[in-house]
């Protein structure tokens, strides 16, 4: 059974993405942040009689990503799926967001993210194996439109994700593993204050079909959950 990693699946579409890689036959490795309050998560290991695992980890520890690196270090990950992220605060723009506001943000959705795809990339097998970082179509500069100022700082951090990413892809010996820059959609779900166009399932189908389809390309490729590529 092939294996897949999902940091940051409590809820949201990481949890989506856990349901639907099972539902597929695959082992799941799911994180959360505080294991105890991921109870959709802990129905889903019940559910699929443990070939889903429930593994604790904050992206934002660069410790908790090392121990988790430690702890399955007998297992080799055919996908690494990196979902985390957060929305910042809306209620500010650039006139008003302090540093701290703006490096909450960036540290989790760009750089904790490739911190953690660097502390994992030599688990993920070698042709096949995907990495994927969640992305957003916000984070396309090509595709912008216009936009309230409030979102300026998530989009500059999937932006940023998109633009590292790249940079950790070519980094990679070989590139011999593919790594996705992945917009899942306007989805419903907390960050989106449940609005969106789709739900949490449509979505994950998508992405999961996207990962599938992408893996063995040994590239670096930016696309939507319905497997449209996006212009950066
Ligand atoms: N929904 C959309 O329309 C949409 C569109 C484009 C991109 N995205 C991206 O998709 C991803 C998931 O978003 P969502 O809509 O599912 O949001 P969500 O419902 O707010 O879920 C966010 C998930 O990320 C986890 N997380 C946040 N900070 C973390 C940290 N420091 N360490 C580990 N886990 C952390 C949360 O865990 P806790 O439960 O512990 O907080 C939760 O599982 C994000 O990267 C987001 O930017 C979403």
């Amino acid at each position: 059974m092939p294996t897949a990693l999902i940091i940051g699946a409590s809820r949201g579409l990481g949890l989506g993405l856990a349901e639907e890689f099972a539902a597929r036959g695959w082992n799941v490795i799911a994180t959360a942040r505080d294991p105890a309050k991921a109870d959709k998560l802990y129905a889903l290991t019940m559910r699929t009689q443990g070939q889903v695992r429930v593994e604790k980890a904050d992206i934002d520890k660069t410790e908790d990503i090392e121990a988790l690196h430690e702890r399955l270090k007998d297992i080799t990950l055919d996908v690494l799926y990196i979902n985390a992220g957060i929305g910042g605060d809306r209620s500010k723009d650039a006139r008003t967001w302090t540093r701290d506001d703006v490096a909450d943000v960036m540290m989790t959705n760009v750089f904790r993210t490739i911190g953690a795809a660097m502390i994992f990339q030599d688990r993920v097998t070698t042709g096949t194996g995907v990495i994927a970082f969640m992305s957003s179509r916000v984070g396309s500069v090509s595709f912008a439109r216009k936009r309230p100022e409030h979102e300026d700082l998530y989009r500059a951090s999937k932006a940023g994700l998109n633009a590292i990413s790249r940079s950790f892809q070519m980094r990679m010996p070989d590139q011999s593993v593919t790594v996705l820059s992945v917009s899942p959609g306007l989805v419903k779900t907390d960050l989106t204050g449940d609005r969106g166009e789709i739900d949490v399932p449509t979505a994950c189908k998508g992405v999961v079909d996207l990962v599938l389809k992408a893996a063995g390309t040994q590239k670096h490729g930016y696309f939507r959950y319905d497997g449209e590529e996006l212009p950066w």
